[in-house]
């Protein structure tokens, strides 16, 4: 979802971009060193990942060699050739205790196997590449792949009904919104290796999330307006894997370098759904 998001939003920008696919096995170090060879990168933007959060509980092994030891080849090729990494990491390293935002020093505690083995991957990433940014995300959705946004719309299409964890506090976020940031990063060069947060602005809960969706989604046509979505808690929704109660990200520091807020979720959730519509007539 991201990748496709972001090498669009690269050549675009004029930035020449070789995007990869599973074409460039990120857990095969030899692979990507004759990949990378002699192709002179600046940058090494790493959008690939083990993201199957329940499937992860039960396959633990596969999870790490992709989002940890994986994450890790890369960045000792980025050390290697000179070049800046961003890797993107996830709310789920924290394990939702908080009560306010999360900021980039706290202290990790992921809840599952697929937030272990990012927060990992998070380590192995600075360790080995002294020019690394680590940007942690959210809740995102966007054009490609699957996502709650997509699934919501068809659902809402199907069923007269839904029901919504109401009890899980996070921000959705834009995939344009992070590639935004990254093609800022790239193009200024000036942001300081480290962890930093990037989301859409606000948060809400899942429930929350879905009843934006339906509200500009009917006003759009693009769902029957006797749709209903009815909160429910966690523990009415069991799933394999935990998840964070609250998942809320401080952006303190990618505000402060960007010299801008970031977009609230709201609107870019909007913008997402009027360019849905208009690419999808019915
Ligand atoms: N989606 C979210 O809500 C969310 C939230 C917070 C953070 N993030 C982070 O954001 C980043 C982008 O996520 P996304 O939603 O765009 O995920 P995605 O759609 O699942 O994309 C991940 C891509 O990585 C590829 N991949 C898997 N193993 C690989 C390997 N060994 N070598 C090369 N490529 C491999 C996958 O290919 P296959 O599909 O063929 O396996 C897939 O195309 C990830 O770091 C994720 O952890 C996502």
């Amino acid at each position: 979802m991201l990748g496709r998001e972001l090498a669009d939003a690269l050549a675009r920008r004029g930035l020449d971009c070789a995007g990869t696919d599973l074409d460039c096995d990120i857990t095969d170090a030899a692979a990507l060193d004759a990949f990378a060879a002699g192709r002179g990168f600046a940058w090494i933007v790493n959008c690939s990942a083990y993201t199957a959060v329940d499937k992860a509980e039960d396959d633990e092994a596969r999870a790490r060699a992709i989002n940890a030891a994986g994450a890790g080849n890369l960045a000792a090729v980025a050390a290697r050739l000179g070049a800046a990494l961003i890797h993107v990491s996830t709310d789920y390293v924290f394990d939702g205790r908080a009560s306010r935002p999360y900021d980039e020093t706290d202290p990790v505690c992921p809840l599952g196997a697929y937030g272990r083995t990012k927060a990992e991957g998070e380590r192995l990433v600075l360790q080995a590449c002294p020019r690394a940014v680590v940007l942690r995300t959210a809740w995102l959705y966007g054009r490609h792949g699957q996502n709650f946004v997509g699934t919501m719309l068809r659902v809402m299409r199907e069923r007269p009904l839904l029901r919504v964890v109401a009890d899980q506090r996070g921000t959705p976020t834009h995939t344009a919104t992070l590639c935004d940031v990254i093609a800022e990063i790239v193009v200024r060069g000036t942001l300081a290796p480290g962890i930093y947060h990037v989301t859409d602005g606000g948060e809400t809960t899942w429930h929350g999330f879905a009843s934006e969706i339906r509200d500009r989604a009917v006003e759009l046509g693009l769902v029957p307006a006797a749709c209903r979505v009815e909160p429910i808690t966690t523990a009415e929704y069991p799933t394999r894997a935990r998840r964070p109660a609250y998942a809320v990200l401080s952006k303190r520091k990618i505000v402060a370098w960007l010299g801008r807020e970031l977009p609230p979720w709201r609107e870019t959730l909007a913008a997402y759904l009027r360019a849905w519509a208009a690419e999808h007539p019915s």
